[in-house]
């Protein structure tokens, strides 16, 4: 059902896919052991340095209303949290909406693209960057991100294994979400994971920061966050969290 597909070096294992527009079989699998122009959130590079890390990417076709697209980058965070801890002896920690951390620092992370076709999805890019082989990082980052082999202490993880072992669980969670078209069906495993549940978190609102306690995710995603006593549900597109400690 999945197709894998491998390249030495490309610019972006997303854009590869882009440009094949809708003519790849769904579950089409790109990786590449080293991205010349990889991709991050809000327009940030993503360094995937030579044989270093994960870089691969994956297409669907969801029959779901747009708004719910943001959920399948959940699907894909506990695919990447639960692949690592079935592959090797470490906790992973989500940090609200999409970050997978080990020991409070950053492995890995998700750009989720989607194209519209008259109002409606004609096709999702799901690209996944795991860390792997790294053993330092650039001093920007340094404090706040970190690798599989780091945290095994030794050359121990391998990339394959890493990638087939997160598309073979994103499955799971993808059909679960297709269920439903929300989190129900993964909401207390998520919950369980969120390092910023019951946790003081600052949200940054363009409209202004404010202070509160997260209490975790509801089904559609947002984070329900206490402020003077009431609930407020807070949309990842809109504004991101911070907590009191560390990168979390
Ligand atoms: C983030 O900003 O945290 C998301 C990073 C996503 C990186 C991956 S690596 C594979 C795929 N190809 C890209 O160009 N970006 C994603």
């Amino acid at each position: 059902m999945i197709h894998f597909e491998y390249f030495d070096t490309i610019d972006s294992t997303n854009n590869e896919l882009k440009r094949r527009g809708n003519s790849s079989p769904e579950f089409t699998v790109v990786s590449a052991g080293q991205q010349t122009g990889g991709r991050g959130r809000s327009g940030h590079v993503w360094k995937s340095p030579s044989h270093d890390s994960v870089a691969t990417s994956m297409i669907m076709y969801p029959n779901v209303p747009i708004e719910c697209v943001p959920r399948i980058t959940t699907a894909a965070a506990m695919a990447v949290a639960s692949a690592v801890e079935s592959l090797y002896p470490l906790k992973t920690e989500i940090k609200w909406p999409n970050d997978i951390l080990i020991s409070h620092k950053k492995i890995c992370g998700i750009l989720t693209e989607m194209i519209p076709e008259k109002g409606k999805v004609k096709y999702v890019i799901v690209g996944i960057g795991v860390n792997v082989h790294q053993t330092s990082f650039p001093s920007d980052i340094k404090d706040i991100a970190t690798s599989l082999d780091l945290e095994l202490g030794g050359r121990m993880a391998k990339r394959r294994d890493v990638m087939e072992k997160i598309w073979e669980r994103f499955m799971v969670y993808y059909d679960l979400f297709l269920k439903t078209h929300d989190l129900s069906g993964f909401l207390d495993e998520y919950n369980g994971r969120l390092v910023n549940k019951e946790r003081p978190v600052k949200v940054l609102d363009p409209q202004g920061h404010y202070d509160g306690i997260s209490h975790g995710v509801d089904e559609t995603g947002r984070l329900m966050v206490e402020r003077d006593g009431k609930i407020v549900y807070v949309d990842a597109g809109e504004v991101s969290v911070r907590g009191f400690y560390g990168y979390v």
